[in-house]
């Protein structure tokens, strides 16, 4: 059987920085709250009329780039996101014929857990033969459904995406993907209206039912209960331990979840990727945009072992542990 490997990652995010000054402006908050519950002093916003396939399109050409492989070497896409371009076609579709792939594409939606379930389908798919390359993107612009005059939630999220290229390979890259969820907690973290349950009405528009809401106090304790279960999960199921683990890669909610659960798992500050103060909550797309970062700014050896950790909406949950392979 061959395994999954990462070849390539890249990231992109939109220009328009929205900072936390320019919050005090909007709501009733401040920089120091702010920074001192968050961990957040700014994020990124995409332009108007940006859609999450275009993000999406410009984080994944990057990503085969530097795999240095042509579209046509690409057997599969999968986009992890919860803020689709539109109902549908899915945002996947739209950013294959813009990259220039002719492969089959579709959407995976687990909320802020997107890129962990849609790496899983993609490593599936690589160790069944179905495909050689898949390019597996995150990409969210959480900003089409934020409430600007709510500050329990819009200062938390902001847009990006992130994507990485999976090779079928003689060497084992991902390891084990364990995912999670737990439906009962879908009305902790949703938006109302928009979808089948509730399609969008001017009324509906009007009391804001086509924003997200959240009960953050339970999110948060969710979070800190079960990321650090499942990352044991995960390692066990690779034969390893917490103490394996080079760098913890947590999707990047809130700085004081990161904490938490790399002090439940023991894992050194200095091994865990913090990447929250310049981008906020990117949902599906803080996880590669973290990895991407610690990979260009040099810290990956090969035969690291990574911790890909994640949680949101559904509610969804999942760990990766990766062994980085590459060699530069
Ligand atoms: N500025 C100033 N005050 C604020 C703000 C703000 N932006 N937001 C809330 N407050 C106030 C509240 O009104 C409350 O005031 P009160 O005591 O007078 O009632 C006080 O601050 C404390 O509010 P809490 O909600 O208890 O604050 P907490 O420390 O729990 O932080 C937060 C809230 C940041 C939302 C936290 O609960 C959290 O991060 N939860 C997890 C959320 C999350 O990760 N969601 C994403 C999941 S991924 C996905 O699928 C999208």
């Amino acid at each position: 059987m061959p395994f999954a490997s990462l070849i390539s990652v890249a990231s992109w995010l939109p220009e328009r920085r929205l900072t936390n000054a320019d919050l005090e402006r909007m709501v009733d908050t401040s920089d120091d709250w702010i920074r001192s519950r968050t961990g957040i002093g700014e994020r990124r916003i995409a332009a108007e009329g940006e859609a999450t396939s275009d993000l999406a399109a410009r984080a994944g050409a990057l990503a085969l780039e530097r795999a240095g492989l042509p579209p046509s070497d690409v057997d599969l896409l999968i986009v992890a996101t919860s803020t689709p371009d539109m109902v549908f076609p899915s945002s996947a579709c739209i950013a294959q014929a813009a990259m220039g792939l002719t492969c089959p594409a579709f959407d995976v939606n687990a909320a802020c857990t997107g890129f962990i379930y849609a790496l899983d389908v993609a490593t599936a798919m690589i160790e069944s033969e179905r495909a050689r390359t898949v390019l597996v993107v995150g990409a969210d612009v959480l900003s089409s459904v934020i409430d600007y005059t709510d500050r329990s939630t819009c200062v938390l999220f902001g847009d990006g995406a992130g994507a990485v290229v999976l090779q079928s390979s003689d060497e084992p890259g991902v390891l084990s993907v364990h995912l999670g969820a737990d439906g009962s907690g879908a009305d902790l973290l949703y938006v109302p209206a928009g979808g089948s349950a509730a399609p969008m009405t001017p009324e509906r528009l009007a009391a804001g039912d086509g924003y997200l809401k959240m009960n953050g106090n339970e999110v948060f304790k969710f979070a800190v209960r079960t990321i650090p279960e499942v990352t044991k999960r995960a390692l066990t199921d690779s034969g390893l331990t917490t103490s394996d683990v080079d760098w913890l890669v947590p999707h990047q909610a809130n700085q004081r979840i990161t904490d938490t659960v790399a002090q439940r798992l023991g894992i050194p500050h200095d091994h865990v990727v913090c990447r929250i103060e310049d981008t906020g909550n990117t949902s599906a797309a803080s996880i590669p945009i973290v990895l991407d970062s610690l990979y260009h700014d040099g810290h990956l050896r090969p035969g690291n072992i990574l911790a890909l950790v994640g949680f949101g909406a559904g509610l969804t949950y999942g760990a990766a542990i990766i062994r980085w392979t590459r060699e530069d």
